[in-house]
């Protein structure tokens, strides 16, 4: 299928030379802060990494966040990636995941605006029904740009995760195709 369309952004498949920005990325300190990561990641790892995951379904690909570029709308700029884990088509329930990996593109709706495109690709195309994440509780930026998807509040893994020394909570949340 084509890429997926947004006003300011699209989603286009992941390409191998991607793999040095998405290292970069996962290894800046600020970005994995909020992603679950426990070790530095290598070159060599995130190319398995890559591997492994295009042998998936393409429906568990990831895919890349590019923003439209102002002064020329036919070039794009890749900010991050995002992806449907672990589909289970018999419930059509699918774990979501997002990184904006540029940080001077935090706070420009640009996840929030990707989140909603892969609602709507998840609901429309994939014909899912159900569609969550996780989300550390202190990661305010990230509940709010999915409160503003659509995301609903499910509920909380008290002390589900550990991190600089002491257990933290993380929050479940979704939506369901008719919200
Ligand atoms: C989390 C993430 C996907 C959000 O994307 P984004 O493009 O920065 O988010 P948006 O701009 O769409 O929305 C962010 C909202 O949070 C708000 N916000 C930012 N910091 C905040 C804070 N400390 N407390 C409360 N709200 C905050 C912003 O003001 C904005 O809300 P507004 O539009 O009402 O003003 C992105 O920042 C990211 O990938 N971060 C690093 C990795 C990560 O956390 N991944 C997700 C793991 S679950």
């Amino acid at each position: 299928m084509p890429n997926i369309h947004g006003e300011r952004i699209r989603l286009r498949a992941a390409e191998k030379e991607d793999i040095p920005n998405f290292l970069r990325w996962i290894n800046d300190e600020e970005v994995a802060e909020n992603l679950l990561f426990i070790a530095p990641m290598s070159r060599y790892e995130e190319e398995n990494w890559y591997d492994t995951m295009m042998k998936k379904p393409a429906s568990e690909h990831v895919l890349v966040i590019e923003v439209k570029n102002q002064d020329n709308p036919g070039k794009f700029t890749p900010i991050g990636n995002c992806q449907f884990h672990d589909i289970d088509w018999r419930i059509g329930s699918a774990e979501i995941g997002i990184m904006i990996g540029e940080k001077s593109c935090w706070d420009k709706g640009y996840g929030t605006e990707t989140m909603r495109l892969l609602l709507e690709h998840g609901f429309n195309t994939l014909n899912l029904h159900r569609i969550w994440l996780q989300v550390f509780a202190k990661n305010k930026r990230g509940i709010r740009a999915y409160k503003k998807a659509g995301f609903q509040f499910e509920g909380t893994f008290r002390d589900a995760d550990y991190q600089h020394g002491q257990y933290q909570d993380v929050h479940f949340m979704s939506v369901i195709k008719d919200e």
